[in-house]
Parts: C-alpha cells; structure tokens; sequence
C-alpha cells in the first residue's frame, strides 16, 4: 500500500477552511469531542493535568504546544512568549521539564534569524528543560539541520533533533548527528513527501526504520524510539539487548493517546517510555496528519460528529 495516499488526502483535508471552522467548532469543546482524544486540551492546565496523569502511570512526557507556519514576525513572537510562558508554567508546576516545538512556529518561513533569536530565547529562560525540536516536511530538513548544528557548535546541550525514516537523506544526517553527539528522536516521517525524496512504500520506510533504529542504538546518544509500531520496538528491544545496552541508554516514544496498551506494557518491561502531549488551540493541523498516519481514525471522528449533531 503506499504509505503517502493517506497522507495526500488528509493533506488537502487539512487546507480545506470549511473543515478547519467546523473542526474548531465540534472537535474539542464537548466532553465527547473527537479531537480529545489525540490532544490533550487547549489551555497549559490542561497539558500540565494529562503530564500529570501520565507521570503517575510511570512515564515521562514531552508537551508540544502546538502551532506551525506562522506567517508574520509578530506570531512567531507571540508562539514565542506563549512558549515562554509554558516553560515557566511547568517549572511551577513541578512535573518533568521537556519540550516539542517546531521551527515554522517561532518564524522560519518569515525570517531564519527571527527563528534562531525566538528559540534561543526559549533555550535560555527554559533551565534544566530538555527542548526538542521537531522535524517538519522536507522542505526544511536542511534549514533545521543547519540550525540545530549551528546552536550545538555554541553549545548549547539542552536540545535534540528528529529524523524521519521515510527520507532517503536521513542515513547520511544520521551519521552527522551522531558525530556531533547530539541526541535523535527517530520517527517514520508524518508528511506527505515526493519519490524524489522519500521512500513510498510502507514496507520500504519500515525497512529504513529497522536499519537506522540499529544504528542508533550503536552509535548514537540517548536516542528515542518514536514509534507505535510493535515491529520496529522488537527489533529495538532485540538489538539493545544483543549490544547489552541498559534500559536508561535510550527511550521510546509514543503520541498521546496511541497505543496506551503498548505504552505501559513497556513501562512494565522496564523501559523509560515518553509521551509526546500536544495542546492548544492550533490543533487542526496535527489532527490531520494523526488522521493521514491511520485512516481507520476517520471513522472514529465521524461517528464524534454524529453523537455531536444529535
Ligand atoms: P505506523 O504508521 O506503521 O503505525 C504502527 C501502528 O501504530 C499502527 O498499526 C497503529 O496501531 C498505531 N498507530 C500509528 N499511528 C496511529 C494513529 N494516528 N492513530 C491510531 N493508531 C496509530 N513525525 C514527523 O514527521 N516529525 C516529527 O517531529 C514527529 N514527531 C513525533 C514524535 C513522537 C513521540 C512520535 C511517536 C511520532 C512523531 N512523528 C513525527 C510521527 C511519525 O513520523 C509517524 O507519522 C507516526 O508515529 C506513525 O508512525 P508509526 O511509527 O507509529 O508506525
């Protein structure tokens, strides 16, 4: 099957406007609303419970509050007092420091030194935090590499990178990454991407995942196993195993509310498990691709519409 139809279909889903107003207006304001279950809320209290509750299953988190492609200097800089104010939120609150963000949130698309200034403003107010930032559609794989890089040289320590299976560059960035020192979150790859960059296929994208999952687990620091597949975390297992790698020398990493099963199944097994909490108004996005990843979602979101239309 080809791993991008679904993709592309919930792709021009997400750009339809009509979809996106009755999205905000159903999917996240009743108690049965169908966004709730992929995203933990809109407000900071609300991300701080789920962090919350997900601690006292024994697992860790990551809250992403969520926003993309800003397209003016003044909402990068708004996402930016908004991160800002998260990062002190979760200080207060005491629970685990760590964060998601996205570059095209802070202003990438708008200006790269804006960008670069917004998150390091974020890195230097956000102490003892571990930030991560996310990996966008290829069109921004350099510019993000580029960045990380140069705010690594600086030395700054309390941040990671993400790379996608399902690009046919990543085995090379892989390898630069490593060299660095740095740590890597690995994931499949959400975007709907081209065959000149990107592998299509399922199969092939999950044979990209096993070889690089591999690899890090070798050679590279710290990494997190982003996946829900149970495929790729037995061939993780079975390979920090036979490198006789400690449960503490890597994670794995699953999204909010995908796979709660698996999640505290590896909890029990005894492996540091990370959970990846998205909030916010902007949530449509990511919704999207949640729904592009697993069509069989869809039918859970109509039948949320239909209890809402009654
Ligand atoms: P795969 O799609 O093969 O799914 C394996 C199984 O997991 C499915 O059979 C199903 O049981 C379950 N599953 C997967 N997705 C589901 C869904 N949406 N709903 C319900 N069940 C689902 N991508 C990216 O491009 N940039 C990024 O920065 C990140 N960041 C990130 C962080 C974390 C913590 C995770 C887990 C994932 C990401 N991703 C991401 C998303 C990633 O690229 C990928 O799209 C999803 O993880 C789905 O791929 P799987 O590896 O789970 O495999």
């Amino acid at each position: 099957m080809l791993a991008n139809a679904s993709k592309t279909f919930f792709h021009l889903l997400a750009r339809s406007d009509l979809l996106k107003r009755a999205a905000s207006r159903y999917g996240m304001r009743s108690p049965t609303a169908f966004a709730r279950r992929f995203i933990a809320g809109e407000t900071v209290e609300e991300a701080i419970a789920a962090a919350r509750a997900i601690e006292s299953r024994g697992l860790l988190h990551t809250l992403d509050f969520l926003g993309e492609s800003v397209s003016s200097l003044s909402e990068a800089e708004a996402a930016t007092r908004d991160y800002l104010r998260v990062a002190d939120a979760v200080t207060q609150a005491g629970i685990i420091r760590n964060l998601s963000l996205k570059l095209t949130q802070l202003g990438l698309d708008v200006d790269r030194a804006s960008a670069v200034d917004n998150l390091r403003k974020i890195l230097e107010r956000a102490e003892g935090f571990f930030i991560r930032i996310d990996m966008e559609s290829s069109a921004y794989t350099q510019v993000t590499l580029d960045i990380f890089e140069m705010l690594w040289g600086q030395g700054y320590r309390n941040i990671g990178i993400v790379l996608q299976a399902d690009l046919y560059r990543t085995e090379a960035d892989e390898e630069r990454i490593a060299a660095l020192g740095a740590r890597v979150r690995l994931v499949k790859g959400a975007y709907r991407e081209s065959k000149t960059v990107a592998y299509q296929k399922k199969a092939d994208v999950d044979a990209a995942y096993a070889r690089l999952v591999k690899r890090l687990l070798e050679r590279g620091h710290y990494p997190a196993i982003a996946t829900h597949d149970i495929n790729m975390i037995n061939i993780a297992r079975e390979h920090a195993s036979a490198l006789r790698l400690g449960a503490d020398s890597f994670e794995f990493q699953m999204l909010y509310g995908i796979r709660r099963d698996l999640q505290g199944s590896l909890v029990r097994d005894g492996y540091r498990v990370r959970v990846y909490v998205p909030f916010g108004r902007q949530w449509f996005p990511y919704f999207m691709r949640r729904l592009g990843e697993r069509p069989a979602n869809l039918g859970f979101v109509l039948r949320g519409i239909a209890s809402e239309g009654r």
